[in-house]
């Protein structure tokens, strides 16, 4: 028998590195739509546009409550932590761009391209540095926190789609 089976248990970082695949995965869509020519492709490309900004405002959200202030006591060093949230705070400003955009033209695809970069450098740093950090760090329940994590991640996603509905 395996003596880390404890390691393979989900936890909050693979709760949030599913997100990250998923939204990847939007992203790449979003490309192909791209080299369309088809005149359904604005609309398909406002939707997944919609569906990209969704998805990461949440993600956003649920790292800044759950999981990022509960690093911050868990490990020293906050410098990591600190760059993530500007981080954020940068994404957030090219999704509010994108989401106020009212033309679906080439800039609108350049914003979407960009975002997608951005989000990309990012996950990298979650993955390999801070992930890494959380699952060293001793008294941090990430098991118990992926499950706060889903539930806030429900509750926000049923409060942004009944909005938007
Ligand atoms: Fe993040
Ligand atoms: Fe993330």
């Amino acid at each position: 028998m395996p003596t880390t089976t404890k390691r393979t248990e989900p936890d909050a970082c693979s709760l949030l590195d599913t997100d990250h695949r998923n939204v990847k995965k939007l992203f790449k869509a979003y490309e192909e739509l791209t080299k369309s020519k088809a005149a359904s492709s604005p609309q398909k490309k406002r939707d997944l546009a919609n569906e990209i900004c969704m998805e990461l405002t949440v993600h956003a959200q649920i790292e800044e409550e759950i999981f990022y202030p509960g690093l911050r006591e868990a490990i020293k060093e906050s410098d990591l932590l600190d760059e993530a949230e500007v981080e954020h705070a940068s994404a957030k400003d090219l999704i509010a761009q994108i989401q106020e955009a009212t033309d679906i033209d080439d800039k609108f695809d350049a914003k979407v391209t960009v975002l997608g970069e951005y989000i990309d450098h990012h996950v990298k740093e979650e993955r390999t540095q801070i992930f890494v950090k959380a699952r060293a760090a001793r008294g941090l329940d990430l098991v118990a926190m992926r499950e706060q994590l889903e539930a806030r991640k429900e509750e926000l996603m049923a409060e942004l789609t009944g909005a938007a509905a």
